[in-house]
């Protein structure tokens, strides 16, 4: 994509494979192109290693963050299981809406914890609201330690976050089907990879091989999750489409 800001005539200019087109600033389709081009440069620059969240780094553009979070609050989930704990900036994250919610407790899934993210999470105000089964996300031992963290009747979110490879996410999908709850979702981060590929630390295969792509795998072998955006509570502009570096990740379980 080739896209030219005018902002004295308030328009960009987009030519790709389709064509030229030409759209106003006040336009959808311009804000599309431009929060496009912004990702990708974001991407480039590691803008999302430059957040904290409650004094631990987190690893998340913060437009995902506000979106989780408007889901967080009308699903009122009893348990968040997250793999891919890293500093541990996302567990505190949902561990401060649980705590101001009065409900819900965060599980991370961790391969290797690093002993000073350990120590700090385990010396976090929240850290009561968290707990952290340490192993790689898709060993049946791990499943297993999640699993019997979770109560019956409780309704759990799941939230994939670690390795990225479309086998590992789609690996995570089928081995944590049967703990996210009917009407609930597992999220399929960081599909943002298909569309950075030819920018840094990118690799050309990742159009392809992705976690949005193992979304798609997964709902085309399991009748029980479709790729449903939630419904998002309130918009008074004209943007329809998220910016985000989770691309089709809501992956709901319907039955
Ligand atoms: C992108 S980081 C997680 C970022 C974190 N969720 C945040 O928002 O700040 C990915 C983490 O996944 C972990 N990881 C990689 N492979 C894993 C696996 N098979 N099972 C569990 N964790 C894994 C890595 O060690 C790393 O800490």
């Amino acid at each position: 994509m080739k896209l030219t800001y005018d902002d004295k005539a308030s328009i960009v200019t987009v030519e790709d494979e389709a064509g030229t087109r030409t759209h106003g600033l006040d336009t959808p389709e311009a804000f599309e192109a431009m929060s496009k081009a912004w990702l990708r440069a974001g991407w480039d620059t590691k803008y999302v290693y430059s957040f904290a969240w409650f004094g631990r780094p987190v690893i998340q553009l913060p437009e995902d963050m506000i979106r989780i979070q408007e889901l967080i609050w009308e699903l009122k989930p009893d348990v968040v299981v997250e793999t891919g704990v890293a500093h541990g900036g996302s567990l505190i994250f949902y561990a401060t809406l649980f705590k101001a919610m009065d409900k819900g407790r965060v599980i991370g899934v961790e391969l290797s914890l690093r002993d000073h993210n350990r120590a700090a999470i385990n010396a976090h105000p929240l850290a009561n609201l968290i707990s952290i089964v340490d192993g790689s996300s898709t060993a049946p031992e791990t499943v297993s330690k999640v699993r019997a963290e979770i109560k019956p009747g409780e309704k759990v979110l799941v939230i994939l976050d670690s390795n990225h490879t479309r086998q590992h996410v789609l690996d995570e999908l089928r081995a944590y089907a049967d703990i996210v709850t009917p009407g609930s979702y597992i999220v399929a981060t960081d599909g943002i990879m298909g569309e950075v590929v030819g920018g840094p630390r990118t690799k050309p295969e990742w159009t392809t091989d992705n976690p949005e792509q193992a979304a798609k795998d997964f709902v085309a072998e399991n009748a029980n999750f479709i790729i449903e955006e939630p419904v998002w509570p309130f918009n008074e502009g004209v943007v329809r489409k998220r910016v985000t570096y989770w691309p089709g990740c809501y992956v709901k379980r319907v039955r």
